[in-house]
């Protein structure tokens, strides 16, 4: 797809993405935590699913305060999952089997351990004084805005983007106001920004495929509410991108098409789990799911709030489904695996690209006991252990089970991959066949129903259902459900 200037990989028109959360995917070394072995020697399993990219939570090196949020440095990969060498090695086999891979790209803040932070608290300016957003007094704070004074020489106090541990990165202010803020176009600002298109350059130039890009919509401050600021700097990058990396991939975690794709050049925007939205109503709405056999659904909740979503993505880009994400609790068990594959049959043949989260496809269940691990609070249930099979810590790691990253779920009937293998009414099997009928009709790729007409609101939706089905969608959906 063209918007004059620019050109959106083709690659992503049958793109089928799987999230790795790597903490947690398969451990090789008996450590109790995952590595870049374990997502090399599981690459083959990935293939077989149907998905042909993946994306990688962030797997540099950090504190860990949020799970690798919190960078440290962006240009060495985390020890704890194996070196630069062996994430260029994983992007290698990855590329050999026809995968792509995304790495996670944090550009709103960093650790509060990364150098660039540390130098900017010295009381003496330096090259980094500006990195960072610091007021001007030490008992002066950013209005409305969280902030930490106190901890350093600097006579000031300096913006969070996030938790304690994750300093705002200054990209400047729209409209300046104070004598501490930068302009967008700054000496200061303007340096984040092309340190940030390096990190970028290093990784692209050792083999990543793009990034999801991390708070996308959160670089200028004092931005207005169409974002005008931060979709500037992202036009930008996005130019340095088409001149030098045109096949790279951008994901913004946005979930707003119309600033994101439309005004600042991703090429795709996640739909988000968000109370308030229609993908909300499709899986995590209780009772009211419309995914639920004794669903109130109705299926417009979702489409008034998805197509006009779809329209503002369609000329330039694309809208991300997801499955589920590392920071939304898994579908199951509030949808039991037969719904799923009613649900993941939609999500994966709806125009756009999808987004299978590690372990989706077997149906884990979140785990509401477990304690926070590194930042994750309510999150943690849906970050544990991979279950490949039936072995001692169902397949993840070698370690004493008090040694793993996050327990394994421990019910006596915890899906994993071994029990589904094979079982065509299982749910993996279900994924499997579900990617293998998208790959082969290309009227489920996900530019499908920009060639077809009237699909643009609920109503010429549900009349053109009724047309091809001969009911509605959702008696198409209770047939299917009691089938
Ligand atoms: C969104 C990420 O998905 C989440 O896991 C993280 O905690 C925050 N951004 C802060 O980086
Ligand atoms: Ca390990």
């Amino acid at each position: 797809m063209s918007n004059g200037t620019s050109v959106t990989p083709a690659w992503l028109k049958d793109a089928v993405f799987y999230e790795i959360y790597p903490q947690t995917y398969c451990d090789t070394n008996g450590d109790g935590i995952g590595d870049f072995a374990g997502i090399a020697a599981r690459l083959p399993y990935i293939r077989s699913l149907g998905c042909n990219a993946l994306w990688i939570n962030p797997c540099f090196d950090s504190p860990f305060k949020d799970a690798g949020y919190d960078v440290r440095d962006y240009l060495r990969a985390a020890p704890r999952y194996g070196t630069n060498d062996d994430l260029v090695r994983l992007f290698e086999e990855a590329h050999r089997l026809g995968i792509r891979v995304l790495l996670d790209l944090v550009p709103g803040h960093t650790s509060e351990e990364h150098p660039w932070f540390l130098k900017s608290g010295e009381a003496a300016p330096n090259e980094y004084s500006g990195r960072y957003i610091w007021t001007d007094d030490w008992f002066r704070g950013v209005p409305g805005a969280p902030y930490v004074g106190g901890e350093f020489p600097r006579n000031g106090t300096y913006m969070l983007n996030f938790f304690k541990c994750q300093p705002a990165l200054n990209y400047g202010w729209l409209h300046p106001k104070e004598a501490w803020q930068s302009a967008m176009d700054s000496p200061e600002a303007l340096a984040t920004r092309e340190a940030m298109k390096d990190v970028m350059r290093f990784w692209l130039s050792r083999g990543a495929d793009g990034f999801r890009v991390d708070m996308a919509a959160s670089l200028v401050k004092g931005d207005d509410e169409l974002k005008s600021g931060t979709c500037a700097v992202w036009r930008d990058i996005r130019a340095m991108l088409d001149r030098e990396y045109p096949d790279a991939a951008l994901v913004a975690e946005w979930s707003c098409p119309w600033q994101a794709i439309a005004s600042g050049g991703f090429h795709m925007d996640f739909y988000l789990e968000h109370g308030d939205n229609g993908y909300h109503t499709l899986l995590r709405d209780g009772a009211r799911s419309f995914f639920r056999r004794d669903g109130e659904g109705d299926i417009r909740r979702f489409l008034s709030d998805f197509l006009p979503r779809y329209e503002a993505a369609r000329p330039t880009g694309y809208i991300a489904l997801i499955t589920c994400n590392h920071d939304t609790p898994r579908a199951c068990p509030d949808l039991t695996p037969d719904e799923l594959k009613l649900a993941y049959a939609f999500l994966l043949t709806l125009p756009g690209v999808p987004f299978i989260y590690y372990g989706d496809e077997i149906g884990m269940r979140y785990q509401p006991g477990v304690a926070t691990k590194e930042g994750g609070y309510t999150r943690t249930g849906t970050r544990t252990p991979m279950q490949w099979s039936e072995g001692p810590n169902l397949g993840f790691s070698d370690a004493a089970p008090d040694r793993l990253y996050l327990p394994v779920d421990s019910a006596p009937d915890a899906p994993t991959v071994e029990k589904q293998t094979g079982d065509p009414a299982s749910l993996l099997e279900t994924v499997r066949a579900l990617l293998a009928l998208r790959h082969s009709q290309p009227d489920l790729n996900v530019e499908q129903v920009s060639q077809a007409s009237g699909f643009t609101n609920a109503d010429t939706f549900t009349r053109n259902f009724r047309t091809k089905y001969g009911m509605t969608p959702t008696t198409y959906k209770q047939t299917n459900n009691n089938a």
